[in-house]
Formats: structure tokens, sequence, C-alpha cells
């Protein structure tokens, strides 16, 4: 692993204040409806477990895990889904829960194939969008911060699988 360390970009207070906020707006959004969480493991595992508990209306959660990046902070273009959802999302109205998107590659991919299986309604949230390396065009419909072009962990992103567990997101500075 090359030498680095990590600078705070967004303290823990300002990411739990937004994700109430976010929180907030999708209990207003589905007041009166029960929303299927689709967590995207492993990265969106804290984002969905502290957003979901800001959500006022029901809420049933579900895991998915594909993966677009190896060991490497540059990601390889090949969506790869190696966990699927245990329950249907047919007539269910689906939030799909990101960490951060980069590319766009991999949500296109998840958005179109879970709009194959007719959920009445589906949507994106992601903690963190880095519009400036968007390839493929995806509807983002709830975004809790957007970011500079700089590689970031904590909150559940990793590098190299480390640091998921940052209360905060933090720049992987290469010295
Ligand atoms: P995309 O398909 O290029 O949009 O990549 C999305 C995935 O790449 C995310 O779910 C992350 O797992 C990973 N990723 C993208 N940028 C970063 C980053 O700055 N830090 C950690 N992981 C990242
Ligand atoms: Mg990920």
């Amino acid at each position: 692993m090359e030498k680095h360390h990590i600078e705070t970009m967004i303290d823990e207070e300002a990411v739990n204040t937004r994700i109430k906020e976010l929180g907030e707006e999708i209990s207003r959004d589905y007041a009166g409806k029960t929303i299927q969480l689709i967590c995207i493991l492993k990265g969106s595992v804290y984002f969905t477990c502290e957003l979901a508990k800001r959500i006022t209306v029901p809420v049933i959660m579900d895991f998915m895990q594909c993966s677009s990046y190896g060991a490497a902070t540059k990601s390889s273009g090949v969506v790869k889904l190696s966990k699927d959802l245990d329950m249907a999302i047919t007539d269910r109205h689906v939030i799909i829960i990101e960490d951060i998107i980069d590319s766009g590659r991999t949500l296109s991919h998840l958005k179109n194939l879970l709009a194959q299986r007719n959920p009445k309604s589906l949507k994106i949230c992601t903690l963190l969008d880095k519009p400036d390396r968007r390839v493929v065009d995806v509807d983002v419909d709830y975004v809790g911060f957007q970011i500079e072009d700089k590689f970031v962990v904590g909150y559940g992103l990793d590098y190299d699988q480390l640091y998921r567990n940052l209360p905060y997101i933090g720049v992987v500075e290469f010295e």
C-alpha cells in the first residue's frame, strides 16, 4: 500500500446533519407509503442504517452487492453482481442507496436491472456525488453532498477495504 494519510473533508457532525435532512425529505416525499431500501454492499451499509433511522414512514431493507472496483482507486468499468436481493420489488416503492456516484456505471447498470422487475417507483439516493467524473448519465433523486474529484474514504467508503469505519468523510492524500 502506497504511503498516505487521511485529511478530513466532511466532519462527523456535518455528515449526520445532512443524513437527518435527507431522512426528513424522504419521509415527506413518501408519506403514507412503505419504502423498500436497497443497500448496495458494502459501501452503503453505514449510510443506509443512519438514513433508515431518520425515516419515519415504514421501511423494509434489502441488500445487494456488486463491484466495479478492484483493489485500486480507479474504476475498471466492469460491474459484477455478486449478491442479489432476497425479496421481490414488484409493485414496491424502491430507493437504491449508494455511497458514491463516480462514473455512474454501477448505478445505471443497477437501475436498469431493478427497473425490469417492475417496482411501483424507483429512485436513487447517494451520500456523495462526484459529478466531474460522470461517464454514464444517471438521474439521482437525493444527494447528500457534491464533492470534487478526490478519492474519499470513511462512512462506508474504503481504500483497499480499509477506513470504512471512519465516522466522517476523509480524503486520501498520497505522500
Ligand atoms: P461508479 O460505477 O464509477 O459510479 O463507481 C461507484 C463505486 O465506486 C462506488 O460504489 C464506490 O464503491 C467506488 N468509488 C468511487 N469513488 C470512490 C472514492 O472516492 N472512494 C471510495 N470508493 C469509491
Ligand atoms: Mg461501492
